[in-house]
Order: C-alpha cells, then structure tokens, then sequence
C-alpha cells in the first residue's frame, strides 16, 4: 500500500506568484530520476532472487519511486505549461541507461553492501526533499516535498533493517562499508542526475555536456540546504556505516561534509558562470 496517493496532493491550491525558476528547473530532473525507479526495482528483484520477502519490498519501493516522478512531473507542468513531461523522459530513457541494468549479482560485491547504496540514496533524497519543501514557497511544492520526504525516511528505514539482517551473514567490515558508502556519494557526480537536468531543461538541440549539466544541477540543489538538513543526511549515513550517529566523531563529520558541500557549490557556481550554455542559463 502506498502511503498517498497522487490525488491526495492539494492541487487547487497551486500559487503561480510563488514559484522559483531554479527549483522549477530542479524539479523537473527530479522528476525523471525518480519515475526510473523502476529500473532499479527490476535490478534489485534479480540481485535479491531468492528473498521473496525483499523482492516484495523493492516492488512496492520501485512504485512509491515512480509516484514521486509523475508527480513531480505533473507540479513542473503546472509550473511550466510549455514543459513536455513525457517528451523529456523519452529522451531521458533513450539516452541514459542504469550501468547496472544487466547485472545478476550486486555491483556493490554484496547483498549487504547493495543495501548499504540504497541506505546512502534514501539518505540523500530524504534530505534533499526536506531542503527542497523548506526553501520553496510554492505551497503545493512544500506540500509534496513534505510527502515524499517522508517515504524517503521510511525507504532508508527499509534498506537499512534489511542491511542488518545480511550483515548478520555477510559480516563486511565497517571499512568496507564506508569504502562502499562513500563510491555510492561519489557517484551522485555521475550522468543521472546530470543528463536528467539536460534532459528537463535544455532544448533537443543543445549538445550534452556533462561537466555543464552537473554543475549547472549541483549548484542549483546544493544551494538549498541548510546546515540541519546535512547534518541527518550525516547521521543517518554512519548509522548504516555503522558508526555512531552522534557524538565527537559525528560532529566532526557532519562539520566537514558542510565544508565539503559548501567547496563543492562554490566550485559548481564558478563552472556556471564561466560557461553559460543553455543549461547554465535555464
Ligand atoms: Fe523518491
Ligand atoms: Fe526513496
């Protein structure tokens, strides 16, 4: 069962006076990122063959992936009538492919470690969508970062409980498990976000650039956090690491992953305005 269902977003209450052409712009990549959970959901299904249980999870998972990205996408249409939802994913699909896609047995080298990755996605994305419902004012916006963010929790929730329960068998050390956590950060760099963003705001026309369109996303969603919404995503990260979500080690931690963040945005800002494109200027 999903927890709400797309009608249960208050539409009526759209207020176009009240919207921000850059959280438009990231809106419609999210859009498109999450609709294609349900890739993921058939890769996990052959990763997690023998586990009905999990397999189960993932599926209902996969569906509450893909409600986020047709929601989004009908708030960004709202938003911008002129934007072509089903258009841009059609190129989204067509260009992009989850590397992953053809894989038996986890890229992460382990059942544990493959849900170690998911722990650190729902980490981002549960912080993201709160960051996200904080600094928009568009309250149908607000509303629906509110939800999701939510399902985000509890999808981190779900990894993570069925993380514990492989560990028991698979015993990774925690080294191994922050090399893993921190490959899967790592690849938030890679061509998913990136080309989502080509995608949701370039025209057909415009060549992709990935160096362009990540910075020209990164700058944009890095600038709507605030110190307590890294701070969790930070918690919850060790937890599934395995280290204590509080404490000496943990302020340390979250201090340098606001310092990390703040060196990357400034990086990212600096690549926009050096090279304006058609991504940098959307
Ligand atoms: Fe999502
Ligand atoms: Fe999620």
């Amino acid at each position: 069962m999903k927890h709400w269902r797309i009608d249960d977003v208050p539409w009526d209450r759209f207020d176009r006076t009240k919207l921000d052409p850059q959280i438009v712009a990231l809106v419609k990549a999210a859009a498109m990122v999450e609709r294609n959970g349900i890739d993921y959901g058939t890769y996990l299904n052959r990763v997690f063959v023998d586990d009905p249980d999990f397999r189960a999870a993932a599926d209902r998972w996969s569906l509450e992936e893909v409600q986020h990205g047709d929601t989004l996408g009908r708030w960004a249409a709202l938003a911008d009538p002129e934007w072509d939802f089903e258009a841009a994913f059609a190129r989204y699909k067509a260009g992009y492919h989850l590397p992953l896609l053809d894989a038996d047995n986890s890229v992460r080298g382990s059942r544990t470690g493959e849900l170690i990755a998911r722990c650190m996605v729902e980490s981002g994305t549960s912080s993201y969508y709160s960051a996200l419902g904080d600094a928009a004012e568009e309250p149908v916006l607000r509303e629906l970062c509110r939800l999701i963010a939510a399902d985000e929790f509890r999808h981190f929730k779900l990894f993570y409980d069925h993380m514990r329960r492989y560990l028991k068998r698979e015993r990774i050390s925690v080294l191994q498990r922050l090399r893993i956590a921190a490959s899967r950060i790592g690849e938030s760099e890679d061509d998913e976000l990136a080309y989502a963003f080509y995608c949701g705001n370039a025209p057909p026309e415009a060549a992709y650039q990935h160096k362009q369109a990540i910075a020209g996303y990164m700058s944009r969603a890095m600038t709507m956090y605030r110190y307590r919404h890294l701070e969790r995503a930070v918690g919850m990260i060790m937890k599934a690491i395995g280290l204590p979500p509080r404490g000496r080690i943990f302020a340390v931690a979250a201090r340098g992953a606001w310092w990390l963040m703040c060196t990357r945005r400034a990086k990212f800002t600096r690549v926009v305005e050096a090279a304006p494109s058609p991504i940098a200027g959307c």
